[in-house]
């Protein structure tokens, strides 16, 4: 999960009811007074040399080539790509459109795409390079380039990077700069300290370590997506880097159809201040739902997923951010207060696994303890899905490739108390807990290894009448006895530390 937190929106507000007032009145719809500011300030962040936009939105020339194209993916509200439905929640760096923007392209098409007086013409907002949250204070890069074929499986892959900090350091942010935006599809952070990834990269003598080497032993710092706006993290909040710790990033390559390198950048942000709260990320289902048991029939057009997590301690949560591939459709979060009300915090019908958003709420919302979160996904598998990969579809279950299939939502939630934070994430671990003895109980986990059996054994002892499941109270010794071995500890963190 990523990190947040940008405010455009006054800005934005004040932008939109100028040109519109323009319009009313009957002046001509102009690139200079009413176009300009809504690309400078939507458009541009993507649509600039080196950026992910395929082409420049930087001036009335370009611009005017594309109006008519423009006029189209405004409307149909496929550019910018936002896809949070509106709803209970505001989000601070809600990249949508009002209807007021949208109708002036049309407006200016109509009237013949005019430049106007180009002395009207608002600067370019400042960009900082490459670097949309400005310049980093440390720039961490790989250290080698790694080589993508043009064909084949994704790549999973650890690059080391050592960042040589002398003392413990608080981040305020970070960014991640792709090498090849083309072929990198995410990536997850971790921190080591104990210099073991630097062992498992020096045993070949290609760049990196593969998936067969555990991160679990590293702090899981968070990561970045496809699509991801990035940002200074909000309220005064940080990260902690102890000092001698070498950056770990897990990439995931998805190769392009050409053979490429990649050697990406990672840019921290410091701060003098450390955080001013604890905080974490509350994940439904956890570990992106490995142990949810997806299985998708192929042909499947609505396949739910869902899952039901109550927070044990009072918390805020400050962004929400959800996760699948190809096959999802919808997403909800809903949470269920303890009076009885329900706020929508996150609903989506327009999954798109190319845009895979942090939003950042407006404002905090209070999570009292006792509050239910549910979230629900829907994924269709039939071949009239255009997104789906498998034509004729296949059946799909959960897998780390981009034709398998994931499904959680994540909170990012601050606390008052170191304990708080760590209540929660215990719950969350019982939660993993249960949904492996289901798993179990179905025969759906493989392994063979001695603690494994083990499991296994106990569970088939307490399941008396051979059904397949535990009811609420066998599962009481099993889930102590799951959560004291080391077996949990192969599904590495399941917050930040
Ligand atoms: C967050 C980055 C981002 C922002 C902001 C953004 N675009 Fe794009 N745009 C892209 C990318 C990437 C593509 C390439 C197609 C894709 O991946 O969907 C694209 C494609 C397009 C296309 C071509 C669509 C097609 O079907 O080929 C147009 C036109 C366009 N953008 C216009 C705009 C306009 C107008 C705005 C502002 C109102 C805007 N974009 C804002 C990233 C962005």
């Amino acid at each position: 999960m990523h990190l947040v937190q940008k405010s455009a929106t006054i800005l934005s507000l004040c932008l939109f009811f100028q040109p519109s007032q323009g319009a009313e009145k009957g002046s001509p719809v102009t690139f200079s007074k009413d176009i300009a500011p809504i690309i400078f300030e939507s458009c541009t962040t993507c649509h600039r040399p080196g950026q992910i936009g395929p082409f420049s939105l930087t001036d009335y020339k370009t611009v005017k080539r594309r109006a008519k194209q423009i006029v189209e993916v405004t409307e149909e509200r496929i550019m910018p790509p936002w896809h949070a439905d509106p709803g209970d929640v505001v989000f601070s760096n809600d990249r949508s459109l009002t209807p007021q923007q949208i109708s002036l392209f049309a407006d200016w098409v109509a009237a013949g795409s005019p430049e106007g007086d180009p002395s009207e013409t608002p600067p370019l907002p400042e960009f900082h390079g490459d670097w949309q949250i400005g310049k980093p204070d440390q720039i961490a890069t790989m250290v080698e380039p790694f080589t993508i074929p043009a064909e084949g499986r994704d790549i999973y892959r650890h690059f080391v990077i050592p960042l040589n900090l002398d003392q413990d350091t608080w981040v305020k942010g970070a960014e991640f700069l792709p090498g090849d935006p083309e072929v990198v599809h995410h990536i997850l952070y971790f921190l080591d300290t104990t210099g073991k990834a630097r062992e498992y990269d020096a045993e070949d003598t290609k760049p990196g370590f593969g998936m067969s080497k555990s991160n679990a032993g590293f702090r899981y710092i968070g990561g970045w997506d496809v699509g991801t706006q990035p940002s200074e993290l909000p309220y005064g909040l940080r990260w902690l880097i102890p000092k001698g710790s070498d950056l770990v990033v897990q990439i995931h390559y998805h190769p392009s159809g050409k053979e490429t390198t990649d050697q990406s950048s990672v840019g921290f942000h410091f701060s003098d201040e450390p955080t001013s709260r604890p905080w974490s990320i509350i994940q439904i289902p956890p570990r992106f739902g490995e142990l949810q048991g997806i299985d998708i029939a192929a042909g499947d057009k609505e396949h739910i997923e869902k899952a039901t997590f109550i927070i044990p301690e009072d918390c805020e949560a400050f962004a929400v951010n959800g996760h699948a591939h190809y096959l999802a459709k919808r997403m909800e979060l809903t949470a269920t207060f303890p009076d009885g009300s329900t706020r929508c915090l996150l609903r989506t019908t327009r999954w798109d696994f190319r845009w895979q958003e942090d939003y950042t709420f407006e404002e905090p919302v209070k999570l009292p303890a006792g509050t239910r979160l549910d979230v629900l996904i829907s994924y269709d598998n039939s071949a009239s899905n255009p997104n789906n990969p498998t034509i004729p579809p296949v059946g799909v279950r959960w897998g780390p490739s981009t034709t398998d299939e994931m499904g959680s939502i994540t909170l990012a939630a601050m606390f008052d108390t170191q304990d708080q934070k760590m209540a929660t994430h215990e719950a969350l671990r019982i939660f993993l807990v249960n949904q492996l003895i289901d798993r179990l109980m179905e025969g759906k986990f493989g392994g063979r290894n001695k603690q494994m059996v083990q499991v296994r054994k106990l569970l088939q002892a307490l399941d008396l009448n051979q059904d397949s499941q535990l009811s609420p109270s066998e599962r009481i010794p099993a889930i102590d006895f799951i959560r004291n071995s080391d077996f949990m500890k192969r599904f590495g963190a399941i917050g930040f530390d």
